[in-house]
C-alpha cells in the first residue's frame, strides 16, 4: 500500500519522520465504519459501545487485553456469503481463522461448512456438533493419526495435498472399509498480490501439486485407479488478503483447463471445483474490500464462461472465506501504559498485550488502525506508534498511526479487524496469558475462550 508522508504531524516534533501513515483524520473520534464491526459506535459520553455495552464495562468485567467479537455481525456475514452464493455452492468457513466451539456452533446454525486443516480443529467442529459431511479436511502433511480420524468421522472431504497423501487416504479409507471423497489441490502458477508468506499459488512453495510439467494430472491418474478414493474435484487457494479477483480468473482458468484435460482423457468430468479463500478485508481506512455478493458474481461468471468455452457442465463452486467473515467482526482492546515521545521521531504508546496477541505487524507488515475508545477528545493528533510489552523492538501493534495527544496511561485504547489471525496465532511468547475471546450481542458479553492463566502455564511445565 503505497502512503505518503503528512505534512502536520505531531505535536512534539517539527520533522516528520518516514512512515506509512496518510493524512491525521479530521476528527479522530469518529470510528470509520469499515474497520469496525457494525454494531460498535460511540455513546453520548463519548464511550465506545459493541453489541450495546461499553467498552469501559467490559473492560472493568473481563480485564485488558481482551478480544471483543460482535455475534450478530459475524452471524450476519456468515449469511451474506451463503446467500450471495446460493444453494449451488458451498461456503466453508477457513477455522485455521479462529475456530471455537461457539463459532462452530454459529455456523452450524447459519447453514455454513467448515474447513479444517489439524487434529485439533477436527476435534472442535466435531466437539461442537458440526456434522461431519460438512468439514473438509486439509492440510499439506497430514499425520496418519489425522487421516484416521478424518476418515473414521466421515468427514465430506479430504484436499489431499500430495502424491504420498493420495495413496495414504485411499489405503485408510479401504482399511476402514470406506471410500473418502477426495479433492486435490492444485498450484495454478498464480503470483497473488498480496505478502510473500500469505501467497500459495506459485510454485515455489509447500502447498498443492503443480499443474505445471503435468504433475497435478498425474496425480488425477493415481486417485482415480485407487478403490478407496472417490474424486469429487480440483482446489485452488491463491493466498489471502486478496482484494481483486483477477487472481481467482487466472486460478478457474487453469482449473477448468485441467477438468477438460481429465474429460478427454478419462471421460469423467469431476463435480466440483473449489476456489479456496483469501478474500481480503478493510484495516485500515485506505483498504476497499468487495462485497461477498459482488465476488459470488465475478467468480460465478468466471466459472460458468470457462466451462462454456471448455463446453464442459458447470461445476458445484466452493469457497472458503476465513478473514472474510471473523476478520472485521473483532477488535482487541487494550489499557495504555508507558508513554515515550521522541523528539522528532513519534510518540511509543505501550499496551498491556502485544506480538503475544496479534503477531500479524510483525510478521507481514500488516497494517492496522487504532482509536482511543474509553473517551472522546478535542486534543491534536500525535504521531503514535503502538507498542507492546515483550522484550523486542519488533514488537509493534500499529506502526503508525494517529491518536489524540492528550493520551494518558489508563486510557483504554482498541484495534479493530483483529477477529482472523491474531487469537488463533496468539502465543505465550515471555509467559504472555493468551486473552479471552468475548462474543458480545444484544447487550450481553459472554466469553467463549477464557483468558490462560499462570496455572495454565504451570499446568504445562512438567520438568
Ligand atoms: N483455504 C485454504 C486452503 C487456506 O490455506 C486458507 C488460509 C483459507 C482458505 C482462508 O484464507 P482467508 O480467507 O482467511 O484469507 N496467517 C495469515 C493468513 C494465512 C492463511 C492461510 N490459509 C494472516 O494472518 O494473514
Amino acid at each position: 500500500m503505497s502512503r505518503s508522508a503528512h505534512p502536520a504531524g505531531p505535536r512534539h516534533a517539527d520533522v516528520l519522520p518516514e512512515g506509512h501513515y496518510t493524512a491525521p483524520p479530521t476528527d479522530l473520534n469518529v470510528l470509520d465504519e469499515k474497520v469496525w464491526a457494525r454494531t460498535v459506535g460511540r455513546n453520548d459520553d463519548g464511550v465506545v459501545t459493541v453489541g450495546g455495552m461499553e467498552v469501559t464495562r467490559l473492560a472493568e468485567e473481563f480485564g485488558t487485553p481482551a478480544y471483543f467479537l460482535d455475534e450478530a455481525d459475524f452471524r450476519a456475514r456468515c449469511r451474506a456469503w451463503a446467500d450471495a452464493f446460493g444453494k449451488d455452492a458451498d461456503v466453508f468457513y477457513a477455522g485455521k481463522a479462529f475456530l471455537s466451539r461457539a463459532v462452530v456452533r454459529w455456523l452450524k446454525e447459519e447453514g455454513l461448512n467448515l474447513d479444517v486443516c489439524s487434529g485439533g480443529e477436527l476435534t472442535t467442529a466435531l466437539d461442537a456438533g458440526m456434522p461431519a459431511d460438512r468439514i473438509a479436511f486439509h492440510g499439506n502433511n497430514k499425520s496418519q493419526e489425522e487421516i484416521d480420524r478424518a476418515v473414521e468421522a466421515g468427514v465430506g472431504r479430504i484436499v489431499v495435498d500430495s502424491f504420498q497423501e493420495i495413496v495414504r487416504v485411499a489405503h485408510t479409507a479401504q482399511r476402514l472399509g470406506t471410500r473418502q471423497r477426495v479433492q486435490i489441490r492444485v498450484t495454478v502458477g498464480v503470483e497473488a498480490h498480496t505478502h510473500e508468506f500469505i501467497a500459495t499459488a506459485h510454485e515455489d512453495q509447500k502447498f498443492g501439486i503443480p499443474l505445471a510439467g503435468g504433475q497435478a494430472a498425474e496425480a488425477v491418474r493415481r486417485a482415480l485407479r485407487l478403490d478407496g478414493i472417490e474424486l469429487i474435484g480440483i482446489h485452488s487457494h491463491i493466498g489471502s488478503q486478496i482484494f481483486d479477483t483477477s487472481g481467482f480468473e487466472v486460478a478457474a482458468h487453469r482449473v477448468v483447463r485441467l477438468l477438460a484435460e481429465i474429460r478427454d482423457e478419462h471421460g469423467i468430468e469431476l463435480p466440483e471445483i473449489d476456489l479456496g479463500g483469501g478474500l481480503g478485508i478493510a484495516y485500515t481506512s485506505d483498504d476497499d474490500p468487495r462485497e461477498p455478493h459482488d465476488i459470488a458474481k465475478a467468480l460465478n461468471e468466471i466459472v460458468t464462461r470457462e466451462c462454456e468455452a471448455a463446453r464442459l457442465r458447470t461445476p458445484r463452486i466452493s469457497v472458503e472465506p476465513g478473514r472474510a467473515i471473523v476478520g472485521p467482526t473483532a477488535f482487541t482492546l487494550y489499557e495504555v501504559g508507558t508513554i515515550k515521545p521522541l523528539e522528532g521521531l513519534r510518540t511509543y504508546v505501550s499496551v498491556d498485550g502485544g506480538m503475544s496477541d496479534n503477531i500479524r505487524t510483525a510478521l507481514y507488515d500488516a497494517e492496522y488502525s487504532v482509536a482511543l475508545v474509553s473517551r472522546t477528545s478535542t486534543a491534536g493528533p500525535m504521531l503514535a506508534r503502538v507498542v507492546g510489552k515483550h522484550c523486542e523492538s519488533g514488537d509493534i501493534v500499529v506502526k503508525d498511526a494517529f491518536l489524540p495527544a492528550d493520551l494518558a496511561p489508563g486510557d483504554l485504547i482498541a484495534v479493530p479487524a483483529t477477529g482472523a489471525y491474531c487469537r488463533s496465532m496468539a502465543s505465550n511468547y515471555n509467559h504472555a496469558l493468551r486473552p479471552p475471546v468475548v462474543a458480545v450481542t444484544d447487550g450481553e458479553a459472554r466469553v467463549i475462550v477464557r483468558r490462560e492463566t499462570e496455572e495454565d502455564l504451570l499446568r504445562l511445565d512438567v520438568g
